[in-house]
């Protein structure tokens, strides 16, 4: 691996001083600088079958994989929807990671954890004196993507009134901070994502639908876990191989565990899946989780 550049390293010594709008930014940069020391296709976990760092071989993940291979190389805008948990941000750094724009950043924005008010100028950015607090200029998260991919998670959490915006962001290709009139021209690839059911949102009136086709010319639909029950046993391997190497609470699996977790509903998906194994790992006698230590639905 290369070493780091001497405006990251420096940076880096002094991240815990830095005010939080420059720690995002480091963050970027240094996803942007790990993305470029690798090329290819990232593959998932030794021995763990799967495609794009994404593991499963069920039908339904093999239709998954073959529709990112499809799209990973152009900017068409892609949504990805799903249950919570069945990886919807996982697909979206999937596209990222090995596609074309890998070199660039990687920015994830949660629409629905910003306040409606200031969500304008997270995204577009503002100039100094715009609001009170705005003591200089910042960039927002769009203009930081650029090069690279945005994600907006949760967008049918966003307010009616920044959808418009945003839609005049796709349509043109420039952003115009808060409190500025100069634009500037951004080149992003967007991918959003929602759990809710954008085509009800919009009969309901809170959703655009102009913004809805221009978001979702390609949707890509993640199954929930139940619907691909073949690929549990292998999906609590891989977490639990995964907190190993995070230093987090790991164990062996019974038969009658992995019978047990296989036939269980898992209504939170995959993110329940590995709470639940880290749980009774950390629970577990003599390294084994028993179909006993498991709470399961
Ligand atoms: N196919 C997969 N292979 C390996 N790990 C996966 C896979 N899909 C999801 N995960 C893991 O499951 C967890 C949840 O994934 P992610 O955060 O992408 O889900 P999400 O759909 O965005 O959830 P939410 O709707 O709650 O935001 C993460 O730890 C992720 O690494
Ligand atoms: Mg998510």
């Amino acid at each position: 691996m290369n070493r780091l550049p001497e405006e990251l390293r420096e940076l880096l010594d002094r991240a815990d001083r830095l005010p939080a709008s420059e720690r995002r930014d480091l963050a970027v940069l240094l996803r942007g600088w790990a993305n470029a020391q690798s090329e290819g296709e990232v593959e998932p976990e030794d021995g763990f079958p799967g495609r794009f760092g994404m593991i499963g071989h069920s039908k339904a993940m093999e239709q998954v994989f073959a529709l990112l291979a499809r799209v990973l190389h152009t900017d068409v805008p892609i949504l990805v929807t799903g249950e919570t948990g069945t990886g919807k941000e996982l697909v979206a750094s999937a596209l990222h990671q090995n596609g074309p724009r890998r070199k660039g950043p990687f920015v994830a924005v949660n629409c629905a954890a910003i306040p409606a008010t200031l969500l304008e100028a997270e995204l577009f950015g503002h100039v100094r004196g715009s609001f009170t607090g705005a003591h200089k200029d910042r960039q927002g998260y769009v203009e930081v993507a650029d090069g690279g991919t945005l994600f907006l998670d949760e967008i049918g959490e966003m307010p009616v009134a920044m959808q418009a915006k945003l839609l005049r962001f796709l349509q043109e290709g420039e952003v115009r901070p808060v409190g500025g009139n100069a634009v500037k021209h951004v080149d992003v690839r967007v991918v959003a994502a929602t759990n809710r059911a954008l085509e009800q949102q919009i009969k309901a009136g809170a959703f655009r639908e102009d913004l809805y086709y221009r978001l979702a010319v390609l949707t890509l639909s993640l199954p929930a876990l139940r619907e691909r029950a073949e690929d549990i046993e292998l999906l609590a391997k891989f977490l639990l191989s995964r907190n190993e190497g995070q230093g987090l609470p790991t164990a062996k699996l019974s038969d009658d565990a992995i019978a047990a977790l296989a036939a269980s509903s898992w209504p939170g998906n995959i993110r329940q899946l590995h709470n639940e194994l880290t749980r009774a790992a950390a629970f577990a006698n003599d390294g084994l989780i028993k179909a006993a230590d498991l709470e399961l639905a």
